[in-house]
């Protein structure tokens, strides 16, 4: 698991991690955060974790079409993001984000994910999107769904048996909520 980017409540303070824009900067610590996910967890249906060059690629991408991409920091070095993104391409889907939200594993349960969630919920909303939806992998393998539902989420369906990693046929949950 990454060590490099350790954060402690005591880094974080009373009032939670701060939470900014990423930067370039950040590719490989994203990077480094993501990749145990991929190579040992169906939470991420990706099969083999992306590089940082590959990881700026796609945030870049998504601050060029005008959705947010975010870090909670600590220290020098990065705890979590989260970014949106399109939820489909048709336009009428525009108003509409898909979302992601990461934390480094070292560091999970102390308040960094509801952080990066909430600050990323607000920056959709004042950017004019109305609709956040979330497509948790494989559910029972993680603590997302609980999560969501926390934060104003709820469960809309299961899609069976979509996904295939480490030789398991994985389901879906889509959960939603509104954005104003
Ligand atoms: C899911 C994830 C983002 C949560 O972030 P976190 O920093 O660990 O969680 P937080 O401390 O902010 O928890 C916020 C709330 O979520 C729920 N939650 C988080 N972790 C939980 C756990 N292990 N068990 C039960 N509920 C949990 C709780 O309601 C919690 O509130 P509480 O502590 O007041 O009870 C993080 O664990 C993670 O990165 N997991 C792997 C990637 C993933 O599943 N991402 C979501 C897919 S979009």
């Amino acid at each position: 698991m990454p060590t490099n980017r350790a954060a402690t409540r005591t880094d974080m303070g009373d009032a939670g991690p701060a939470i900014r824009d990423w930067a370039l900067a950040d590719a490989a610590a994203c990077a480094a955060i993501y990749a145990p996910y991929v190579a040992r967890t169906t939470i991420s249906f990706e099969l083999e974790p992306p590089g940082a060059d590959e990881i700026a690629r796609r945030f870049d991408a998504l601050r060029a079409a005008g959705y947010p991409v975010l870090v909670a920091a600590s220290g020098a070095g990065v705890a979590g993001y989260a970014y949106a993104g399109s939820f489909r391409a048709r336009p009428a889907y525009r108003h509409t984000v898909e979302h992601s939200v990461y934390v480094d594993p070292g560091v999970q349960r102390g308040g960094i994910g509801r952080a990066l969630l909430e600050a990323l919920v607000a920056t959709c909303a004042a950017r004019g999107f109305r609709r956040m939806v979330g497509v948790i992998s494989d559910p029972g393998q993680s603590h997302s769904l609980a999560f969501h539902l926390r934060h104003g989420f709820r469960e809309v369906g299961t899609l069976h048996g979509i996904g295939h990693k480490f030789g398991r046929d994985l389901d879906v949950v889509m959960v939603e909520r509104p954005l104003d």
